[in-house]
């Protein structure tokens, strides 16, 4: 079966709408395995991590062993192995942002939710991360939850940030 289409004939992790994606992302590519990131970046958004089930499937999906996938997943540190919050704040501490403060919010984020780096909350709202550079130094120090960036940040700025997701859970029904 390995290699071969498995969103038509067999039971899947995946949503129907994912598993069609990844069936046409690994026949793009000149090699299947050149499909891995991306397979195991829209896998975590919808399972939430990369499980042992998870590694599986994209193993098979592709035609590789597991231990192939872990090899390259390891090497990237927005991959996660554990279930990560509703809301994954991303708190950069590279230099542009240390230089402006970001060891401050950093601090402010580990004060307010009570959680440390790869932290969850016990609600399962929030996780928080110590991350390197995600690319919007101009406007230092910045943060990334999940897939917004929030920048030209200050302690001050932590308990409005996190008060507006948690209203978001509230208000949106998004359950933790
Ligand atoms: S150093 Fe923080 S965004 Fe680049």
């Amino acid at each position: 079966m390995s290699g071969e289409n498995l969103s038509a004939d067999t039971m899947s992790l995946f949503s129907p709408r994912l598993a069609a994606r990844f069936d046409a992302l690994v026949v793009k590519y000149p090699l299947r395995r050149s499909a891995l990131i991306p397979m195991l970046l829209y896998a975590q958004d919808e399972i939430g991590y990369l499980s042992d089930a998870v590694i599986s499937e994209v193993a098979e999906r592709i035609g590789i062993t597991e231990l192939d996938v872990r090899n390259v997943a390891t090497y990237y540190s927005m991959l996660r192995f554990k279930p990560a919050g509703k809301f994954n704040v991303q708190v950069c501490t590279n230099i542009s942002c240390m230089l402006r403060g970001g060891y401050e919010v950093y601090e402010a984020f580990q004060q307010e939710l009570g959680i440390g780096h790869k932290g969850v909350t016990a609600d399962g709202v929030f996780s928080l991360e110590e991350v390197e550079c995600i690319g919007a130094c101009c406007w230092a120090p910045a943060i990334q939850v999940n897939y917004d960036f929030l920048d030209e940040l200050s302690p001050s700025h932590v308990p409005g940030i996190l008060a507006g997701y948690r209203s978001k859970v509230e208000n949106e029904g998004l359950h933790a």
